[in-house]
């Protein structure tokens, strides 16, 4: 079956905690949590200290997608969830389980993987719609994940880009003929419509931040979202 991981970027954010724990109420599988600074994306969001809270208020792994320049200088603050700069032993407290890094903003994605391994956390490597899949293909053998994002990255409620499936059905591909074990989760203007074809074309995890937070019902769409 489909995992789904709400995007926390359309949560009421007045009331965090509480959006949280209904998500995980109502069936949600992981907890996404989108990370951006200003320059790799014209948006900022997240920092540690709300990955500190997200952590306190669910026992649903955290999937943190790091949306910012230099990812290897934040890793261990996001996998510790680090209100100082890191130390060398990566010290802290828990914050996220799997770290994804965009491979437009990494400088060695190879180093990165290895850094967020340290860190304690799982690896994951994202493409942008315009960036080919095949980019990823050198280190399949070494993620947890493939995030294939269907919009530009830097803001939630924007419209799907349908071009992406032929990106998802092609690792999907080369995931099944190298026998990895790596999900492929996509990420943007997932909805009720766009879901069924993204599952079609192998996606096994689906972010979605406005569709299941702009909802009455949490429980609902996350069942109707997994098809
Ligand atoms: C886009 C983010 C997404 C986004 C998803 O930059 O990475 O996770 O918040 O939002 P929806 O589901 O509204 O497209
Ligand atoms: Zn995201």
């Amino acid at each position: 079956m489909v995992k789904i991981a709400p995007s926390i970027l359309s949560a009421d954010f007045g009331n965090l905690a509480a959006e949280i724990k209904k998500v995980e109420q109502a069936g949600a599988d992981l907890i996404h949590v989108d990370v951006m600074d200003g320059h790799f994306v014209p948006n900022i969001t997240i920092g540690p200290l709300v990955v500190r809270a997200v952590r306190k208020a669910t026992k649903l792994p955290l999937d943190v997608h790091l949306m910012i320049e230099n990812p290897d200088k934040y890793i261990p603050v996001f996998a510790k969830a680090l209100l100082r700069p890191p130390s060398a032993d990566f010290g802290g407290q828990a914050g996220a389980d799997i770290i994804t890094v965009q491979v437009e903003a990494s400088k060695d994605l190879e180093r990165d993987i290895v850094l967020i391994k340290a860190s304690g956390a799982k690896p994951g490597v994202v493409v942008n719609p315009a960036t080919p899949i095949e980019i990823v293909f050198p280190v399949l053998n070494k993620v947890a994940m493939v995030l294939i994002m269907s919009v530009n990255p830097g803001f939630a409620g924007q419209k799907f880009m349908p071009e992406v499936l032929e990106k998802v059905s092609k690792l999907k591909a080369e995931i099944s003929q190298r026998k990895a074990a790596v999900e492929i989760e996509i990420d943007g203007g997932i909805n009720i419509e766009t879901a069924p074809e993204a599952i079609k074309a192998g996606a096994d995890i689906l972010v979605a931040g406005s569709a299941v937070f702009g909802a009455k019902d949490y429980q609902a769409i996350i069942k109707r979202l997994r098809g």
